[in-house]
């Protein structure tokens, strides 16, 4: 026997809330169908109604008080798409233990307190779920928590941000400015309310940090993940990788090591022949390394109104399902293990360092040395631009440990050869 509808209310009207606002729309007349029983929106969460009242039907369907929604004991399902720490930490956490399932799309939350809700959905008897908050439209938190489970997953790389991705494909294809193109990507919904979260790759470390937590059963957390941004890329190193066959991309990795998990983000040159290279514009794709399935890539838009609503939905349809069929979701995390965190300067990579030096006889012997004292081999040296007396010199190293190349870059920043050490990106 099936429960008589499911109500769900919206905690924001924003770009996903929205989307999710217009996809329950379309799927009014397929929900017996999907659902086996009808899904309403009751409830819009907004701090305006004047502001949202002509972008719903019935706008009494509109409250500033989520203590309305709380003490409705109509509503099911909350989805919480107001983004940041607080309230939205207090609202999912109220509507858990008032016995009302939660979806939401927020990762600031889920990374950092991610393992203490799903223990509070748990002791209640209801879901908590969270697609959205990876990747956007593309399925990654439900394929690796059923359809890869039986796998022991070693590595997890991609291209986790929506905003840098379009920033980073309009710079190197168009030449655009990255400010111009930071606007555009604002504009089409894709960055954050403050989108220093994007460009400095707090939002894809929150999303490494969620996708590592539930592939190693290991609890990461956001300050766990080392990040750098894409500030710092310039249409001269996006020149320059292209000269060496290769695209700038702010790339996402998880590695799960004998000496412990390795998480970090931050850009890198990767070959144009690398299937990461063409992912281009709010796309986002993910590679998951498993023991039993080899390769996997998941590959979608990772941004914007329609595709993150297509997430949340899914969730929502998930929970509505079960509720109808009286039925307890899983809201277990899993975590079983407590691997430590490796160091990044313990870590390895190939670099890209760009250097304006002084153009005079012996300066590349100097540099060569200085690296050589650290244990730093080089692959690569270009040098083809001056500006104004100086030379501008081009290094690739082999592949060495994080420590080295910092203690080399030390060094040669004080040296009186080296006028300034402008870029270092790490190569894969
Ligand atoms: P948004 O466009 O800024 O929408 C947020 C909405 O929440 C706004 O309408 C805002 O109201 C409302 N809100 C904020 N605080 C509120 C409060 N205390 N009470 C009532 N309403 C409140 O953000 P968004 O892009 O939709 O993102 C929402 C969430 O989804 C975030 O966690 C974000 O990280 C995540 N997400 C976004 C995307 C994307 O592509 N945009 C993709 C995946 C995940 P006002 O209109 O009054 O400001
Ligand atoms: N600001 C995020 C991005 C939204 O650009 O990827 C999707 O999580």
């Amino acid at each position: 026997m099936s429960k008589e509808g499911i109500n769900v209310a919206l905690l924001g009207l924003g770009t996903v809330g929205s989307g999710v606002y217009k996809v329950t729309q379309r799927q009014k007349s397929e929900m017996m169908q999907k659902l086996n029983t009808t899904l309403q929106i009751r409830s819009i969460l907004v701090r305006n109604i004047e502001k949202h009242k002509d972008e719903v039907d019935d706008p009494a369907i509109l409250t500033t008080s989520f203590e309305d929604i709380l003490e409705d004991p109509q509503i099911d399902i909350v989805v919480e798409l107001m983004g940041g720490m607080e309230p939205a930490y207090t609202y999912i956490r109220s509507a858990l233990e008032a016995g009302k399932s939660v979806v939401t799309a927020n990762k600031d939350l889920i990374a950092d307190r991610g393992g203490e809700l799903l223990q509070i959905a748990e002791e209640n008897h209801v879901e908590l779920r969270f697609e959205a908050a990876v990747a956007g439209g593309i399925p990654i938190i439900s394929p690796l928590k059923s359809s890869l489970a039986a796998n022991e997953i070693s590595k997890i790389m991609g291209i986790l941000n929506g905003t840098t991705n379009y920033i980073l494909t309009k710079m190197t294809n168009e030449g655009m400015d990255y400010a111009d193109a930071l606007d555009e990507a604002t504009a089409l919904g894709y960055a954050e309310a403050d989108p220093t979260a994007d460009v400095e790759g707090y939002d894809a470390g929150r999303k490494i940090a969620i996708l590592a937590t539930i592939a190693f059963h290991s609890r990461v957390t956001f300050r766990d993940v080392y990040t750098e941004g894409i500030t710092r890329i310039t249409a001269k190193d996006i020149s320059y990788a292209k000269t060496l066959g290769r695209v700038i991309k702010l790339i996402a990795m998880a590695n799960n090591t004998p000496e412990g998990i390795e998480v970090k983000v931050h850009p890198m040159l990767i070959p144009e022949d690398h299937a990461l290279a063409s992912v281009n514009g709010s796309y986002n794709a993910v590679y998951v390394d498993g023991d039993a399935v080899e390769d996997v890539m998941f590959y979608g838009k990772g941004a914007g109104e329609m595709p993150t609503a297509s997430a949340v939905m899914g969730d929502v349809f998930s929970v509505a399902r079960r509720i109808a069929e009286h039925s307890q979701g899983s809201t277990r995390d899993n975590v079983y293990r407590s691997i430590p965190i490796k160091k990044v300067e313990n870590t390895r990579s190939s670099y890209f360092i760009r250097m304006e030096v002084e153009d005079k006889p012996g300066v590349l012997a100097t540099i060569a040395s200085i690296f050589g004292n650290n244990s730093v081999s080089i692959e690569q040296v270009i040098q083809k631009n001056k500006i104004e007396k100086n030379a501008e010199l081009v290094i690739i190293t082999s592949s060495v440990k994080e420590r080295h190349i910092k203690d080399a870059l030390l060094i040669l920043e004080s040296s009186s050869v080296v006028r300034k050490v402008a870029t270092m990106i790490r190569v894969y």
